[in-house]
């Protein structure tokens, strides 16, 4: 089976992808039966280019696109240069799957919910990495798919990839998850444990910045935006929901939550920020708060750049999914294996 898949942004993951998928080429047809091919790519700086035969992934990671990054630079052999916008990209370009790996607005998704909307509206599949259009969108955008006849995946909009939608979907039917709680962001957590160390909040940013652990600007990791729209993305997608980011109690790391969390830590409890949800009748409340968790706590014992997620189910009672150092690599991975399961629902595509 041959599936031409389109990249809607290509920075850190997609260019990650790309290689996964060189690498991954004669695998994936072998074990797989399927062969991926790149009919399309868009980036905000590069513009766009449509190859409508599809190149090989390894056609592709040899080109180096998107470096250069100005408009239309670096077109690879055989693509035509496209001229529309972002949106009538995702509509008009000549691929089975759209894979949206655009930057990621924890506001309102867009314009990734618009890429999405777009796409599917025109019977591609969708897989994303990209948690806006999944936090803001995700019921309508399972209608979409459904009245189109097409898939859509998003398991690395959580854990970079680490299978817990899979594993939900696959592994558990027809199993409820009663509550969740988590460390969904690593570079909160990172900062809060070298502040246990003894580091101001300043320090401590500054030095997550120079290990490469917290971006230029951090707020939507330390406000708690990141990991409500991470909350958000499980409610729904995990329990049904139908809450927004906004839904989210949020306590960030600034001085008032510092101050509470501070003065509620007793000697060997870690300091961490925590998002969790659970069942009220019909409705699932979600918060983000910054918890003192006791030793032997296993979320509590997560360190560096570990995240993890504790899901109470009412199949197999407690389970829990750490991962290690997450990368993009991994999130690539996520990308990979829903293309994969795609292909595998979808056998006509
Ligand atoms: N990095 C990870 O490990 C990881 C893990 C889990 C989830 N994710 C999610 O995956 C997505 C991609 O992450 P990333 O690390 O690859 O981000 P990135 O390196 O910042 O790349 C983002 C890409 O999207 C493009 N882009 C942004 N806005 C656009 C627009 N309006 N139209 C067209 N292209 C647009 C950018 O183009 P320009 O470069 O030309 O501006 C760039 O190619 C994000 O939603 C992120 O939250 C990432």
């Amino acid at each position: 089976m041959e599936m031409r898949i389109a990249l809607l942004g290509c920075g850190n993951v997609g260019t990650r992808l790309i290689r996964l998928l060189a690498a991954k080429d004669e695998a994936l047809r072998h074990e797989r039966n399927l062969a991926v091919t790149i009919s399309g790519a868009y980036t905000r700086r590069a513009g766009g280019w449509l190859a409508p035969e599809g190149l090989t992934p390894a056609t592709l990671a040899a080109s180096g696109w998107p470096e250069g990054a100005a408009p239309g630079a670096g077109i690879p052999d055989a693509g035509q240069p496209f001229s529309g916008d972002s949106v009538t990209f995702a509509r008009t370009c000549p691929a089975d799957l759209l894979v949206e790996i655009t930057t990621l607005n924890p506001v309102d998704g867009q314009p990734a919910l618009d890429h999405v909307r777009a796409a599917l509206s025109a019977g591609k599949h969708v897989v994303t990495a990209n948690k806006g259009p999944i936090a803001h969108g995700l019921r309508e955008l399972r209608a979409l798919a459904a009245a189109h006849s097409v898939g859509l995946r998003f398991e690395s909009t959580l854990m970079d990839g680490a299978p817990i939608i899979n594993m939900m979907e696959y592994c558990l039917p027809v199993t409820e998850v009663i509550s969740f709680r988590g460390l969904l962001n690593c570079t909160s957590n990172y900062v809060l444990s070298l502040m246990t160390d003894g580091m101001t909040l300043e320090r401590a940013v500054a030095e997550a910045q120079r290990a490469g652990v917290a971006e230029a600007d951090p707020s939507n990791d330390l406000d708690g935006w990141d990991a409500a729209v991470k909350a958000t993305v499980i409610a729904n997608a995990l329990m049904g929901a139908d809450i927004r980011p906004a839904d989210v109690r949020r306590v960030g790391l600034g001085a008032e939550g510092m101050r509470q969390a501070n003065a509620a830590l007793k000697p060997g409890e870690s300091l961490k920020q925590v998002a969790e949800g659970r069942r009220e009748g019909q409705a699932v409340i979600a918060r983000v708060s910054l918890q003192s968790l006791p030793p032997g706590d296993t979320l509590g014992s997560l360190s560096g750049m570990e995240t993890g997620v504790r899901l109470l189910t009412d199949t197999m009672r407690e389970l829990t999914l750490i991962e290690g150092e997450g990368d993009p690599t991994q999130t690539a991975m996520g990308i990979l294996s829903d293309i994969v399961n795609i292909a595998r629902a979808y056998p006509q595509a």
